[in-house]
């Protein structure tokens, strides 16, 4: 735990490792580290922070976000939980990795929908870089943290803020590595202060419900759900095997498919076949779109339901959620 001062806006930050927490064996070297070593305590205690603002920190995990887990997505909305019902907690950062920080913002949007402001934040460079990003992207989503307002869950990275469930890990290298694609980014923070764009997600009256639920339920019994990519040559062979797993009774045969279809949610016709098959075997289909702008629009034609906007790692939770949420006794 750190404290800069015991006077009020008091924030969390919640540590699970990426490359923002990441070691090299040399100062120039910006790819070959290992992410997820240093705790986040001695991240937050080389930042100079402004005056009147109290700082706690956890670890919850210490991971390469490649990695990440159901295990992981219940213990962080366990602590979210915990902290944001704090009258003098302002708001929580969880420091992460970048490659599956999307997916983490979009779990955790879904599960808290939170009127107090959750930032995920991140780095290209490992701790150790002649010049990381990292304690820059900290500051900056201290602050955003430290701002009142019903924005949700945010990235921030690179002065840009944005919403859970917008954003997108874009590029491999630059230090700006996400986007929001259509919709923008919520705002940039300039030299500690947010300027706002736009307005963060609508309440969601299914969160608590959501929450309940990952909270209570083991995670080996979380609803498996797979994606599967249609592409020139895509066949139905990979949901046959899946289904013939299903038909032989395994412990977490799959429960859900989302396909990762072209363009406006279209699917090769031996997937698509497969995939019929699978929904009339009980198994639940939907399908998002492999563009990386813009949302499926409904046709009269289409047979599966589709995502809208969701990419297909963000259906893939969302469709989780759902079923999760039919289980019997949930
Ligand atoms: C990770 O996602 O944990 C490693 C990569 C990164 O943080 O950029």
């Amino acid at each position: 735990m750190v404290t800069k001062s015991e006077a009020s806006p008091c924030v969390v930050v919640l540590g699970t490792g990426g490359t923002i927490a990441g070691q090299a064996a040399s100062a120039g070297d910006n790819l070959g580290y290992v992410a997820g070593q240093i705790g986040v305590e001695a991240l937050v205690q080389q930042l100079a922070l402004p005056d009147g603002l109290t700082l706690k920190s956890e670890q919850v995990a210490q991971l390469d976000s490649k990695d990440m887990d159901f295990s992981v997505w219940q213990a962080l909305a366990a602590r979210c939980s915990h902290w944001l019902a704090r009258d003098d907690v302002a708001g929580v950062v969880i420091t992460h990795g970048t490659d599956t920080l999307e997916e983490t913002a979009f779990f955790l949007q879904s599960v808290l929908a939170p009127t107090k402001p959750v930032v995920l934040t991140c780095a290209m460079r490992p701790a150790t870089a002649l010049a990381p990003d990292g304690p820059q992207n900290l500051r900056d989503a201290i602050a955003v943290a430290a701002t009142p307002g019903p924005h949700g869950v945010m990235a921030v990275c690179a002065g840009t803020v944005h919403g859970a469930f917008d954003v997108q890990k874009v590029h491999t290298y630059r230090l700006d590595a996400f986007a929001s694609g259509d919709a923008g980014p919520l705002g940039y923070v300039e030299e500690g202060a947010v300027r706002w764009l736009r307005t963060g997600p609508d309440n969601d009256r299914e969160a608590a419900r959501r929450l309940a639920c990952v909270l209570r339920t083991d995670v080996a019994d979380w609803p498996r759900v797979e994606i599967l990519t249609s592409h020139a040559g895509a066949g139905g062979r990979l949901v046959e095997a899946l289904l013939q797993e299903r038909r032989s009774g395994v412990a977490q045969a799959v429960q859900g498919l989302v396909l990762a279809a072209t363009g406006n949610g279209s699917l090769h016709q031996g997937l698509e076949s497969a995939a019929l098959t699978a929904q009339e075997e009980g198994v639940a289909v939907v399908r998002a779109t492999r563009c990386c702008e813009g949302r499926i629009l409904a046709t009269p034609q289409a047979v599966l339901r589709d995502a809208g906007a969701l990419t297909p790692v963000k259906a893939r939770i969302a469709l989780m959620l759902a079923l999760l949420l039919a289980m019997p006794g949930a």
